[in-house]
């Protein structure tokens, strides 16, 4: 038996790294599936969208929702990583990042989870970082949007929970994808050295924690939390 059978799912910045191991997870599972991205793919049925802007948003989820039906499962993976220490970076870096990583987030909750309380069920999946409860050297800008996705995910969770709608983050450490492919050797092997597990994750270990979320038994009693596959690199 699959554990998302007859359930429907929007996984945004489903084109590439975990929200595409996770789109995948879903489909494996039975979910119908819609991946919105500012990324064109074929591996799914899919929308395209920009999630810092409000009437892409509008438009993708109002398509997704046609083409599914209904809304179950909506999972927020679109992100952005640059590098800058405070003191140089600028307005334009630090904007930029919070539009995406956090108000893309707000964005998309705020189009999809006013139909799923209408309908009384729902579950939100927010992909934060584990950078958002530890911080990070030249990331301050994404820690931030990080440490934001969590807040947001439990003032959320508190809103809705009554309504049947159980939100939730997932909190990666640091994660083979496109993302982390620009970044220094130099800073990869020190990062790896400061792992428990001694290496970083692959999408496809962070896809079934969001399974997990999304499934029913397994996810009905988290409710705002932040959980953690990040190869130990946070203990909270
Ligand atoms: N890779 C890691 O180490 C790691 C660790 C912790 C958290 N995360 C988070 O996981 C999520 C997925 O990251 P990933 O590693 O899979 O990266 P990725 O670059 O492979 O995927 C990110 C996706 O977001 C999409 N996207 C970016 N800006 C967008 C926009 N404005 N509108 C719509 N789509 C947009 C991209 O097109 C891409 O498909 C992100 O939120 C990231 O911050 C990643």
């Amino acid at each position: 038996m699959t554990l998302l059978e007859n359930r429907t799912a929007l996984v945004v910045g489903g084109a590439s790294g975990i929200g595409h191991a996770i789109a995948t997870a879903y489909l494996k599972e039975g979910a119908r599936v819609v991946v919105a991205d500012r990324t064109a793919t074929t591996d799914f049925d899919s929308v395209p969208v920009d999630v810092t802007d409000e009437n892409s948003v509008a438009e993708a989820v109002a398509a997704a929702g046609a083409r599914l039906g209904e809304i179950d499962i909506l999972v927020n993976s679109a992100g952005i990583l640059t590098e800058a220490p405070v003191v140089e970076m600028d307005l334009a870096t630090w904007s930029q990042t919070l539009a995406v990583d956090l108000t893309g987030v707000f964005l998309c909750c705020r189009h999809v989870v006013p139909r799923m309380v209408e309908r009384g069920r729902g579950r939100v999946i927010n992909i934060a970082s584990q950078l958002g409860i530890k911080g990070g050297h030249g990331l301050a800008h994404y820690s931030a949007a990080k440490a934001g996705v969590i807040g947001l995910t439990k003032s959320l969770a508190l809103e809705v929970s009554g309504r049947g709608v159980l939100v939730n983050a997932i909190a990666p450490g640091p994660i083979e994808t496109p993302m982390v492919e620009g970044i220094t050797e130099e800073w990869k092997t020190a990062k790896r050295a400061e792992l428990p597990l001694g290496r970083f994750g692959r999408a496809e270990e962070v896809a079934p924690t969001a399974v997990l979320l999304a499934s029913d038994p397994g996810g009905n009693l988290y409710c705002g939390q932040t959980l953690g596959p990040n190869s130990g690199d946070v203990m909270p």
